[in-house]
């Protein structure tokens, strides 16, 4: 009895955690390894508009020529940015005094941060910017209420606005349930159209995946030839077994 209460314990405290602690029902991500066309361009966005504030120490440049299939001149020329050396890890330019300074919270290392807040998390954060004059940094965000990051990808964006429950349900007319709580609403588009900076985004969450457990890809193309001989076990498994059969019909 004990054991069984404990276990209905532990199923309670993961539904906890998995709940966003109260807060707005998280968007899916679909953010995925497949493709490393989609990680080169999550690279290309982290590089230019996180690595500015943000580190990701565990992640060296040269382990991305092989992990994301580019040359050692692609990476130096469009993704080193912080140093020179190839070996180097991907170190943030900004002192850490001052960003503090800047911004009262350090920007913290992003180097496994896709495995702290999940997938969905950072890519309904990177989604939930919304404009709140009353905040230094002239935005809020839905899914981490008071941040102190700036919106950096508004340029790409555009800016959006919070509609309360109340608000988005005349907007949409009556019957649109399901929509319990705030929602946003873009009022100024970026240069990308809400699709394509949704894509940028998935990217940019992939790339994070990555960056958090790199050994993924590893075990992908692992998965892949053990599938591949399991296959080839099968077929001669098969033909040797009706070799053996034979006679016996
Ligand atoms: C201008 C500096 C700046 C840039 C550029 C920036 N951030 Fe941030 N970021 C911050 C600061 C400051 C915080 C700390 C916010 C807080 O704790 O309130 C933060 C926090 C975060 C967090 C939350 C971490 C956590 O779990 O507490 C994530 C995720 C994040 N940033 C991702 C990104 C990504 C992805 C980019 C690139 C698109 C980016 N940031 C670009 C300043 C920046």
């Amino acid at each position: 009895m004990k054991t069984f209460i404990f276990a209905l314990c532990l199923m309670g405290c993961a539904g906890l955690v998995s709940a966003n602690e109260g807060g707005p029902v998280l968007l899916e991500s679909h953010a995925n390894l497949d493709s490393k066309i989609n990680l080169q361009r999550g690279a290309r966005t982290f590089v230019n508009y996180c690595l500015s504030c943000h580190s990701a120490s565990y992640m060296r440049y040269s382990r991305l020529i092989d992990d994301l299939g580019l040359t050692k001149e692609v990476v130096e020329k469009n993704l080193m940015f912080t140093t020179d050396k190839i070996g180097d890890p991907m170190q943030v330019a900004m002192k850490p005094v001052d960003a503090e300074a800047w911004f009262g919270v350090p920007p913290p290392d992003l180097s496994v941060i896709a495995r702290a807040r999940g997938a969905d998390w950072l890519y309904s954060f990177l989604l939930g910017f919304y404009k709140d004059e009353k905040r230094p940094t002239g935005v809020n965000n839905l899914y981490f209420p008071t941040t102190a990051m700036p919106a950096v990808l508004s340029r790409l964006q555009g800016v959006q606005v919070l509609k309360t429950a109340a608000e988005g349900e005349a907007a949409h007319g009556e019957g649109h349930a399901g929509h319990s709580g705030p929602t946003l609403e873009l009022a100024m588009p970026g240069t990308q159209s809400p699709e394509e900076y949704a894509a940028t985004v998935r990217d940019l969450v992939s790339f994070m995946v990555y960056l958090g457990e790199p050994a993924k890809l590893v075990r992908y193309k692992i998965g892949f030839w053990v599938l591949a001989f399991l296959f080839v076990l099968f077929i001669s498994t098969y033909l040797l077994k009706k070799e053996y059969w034979k006679d016996v019909h």
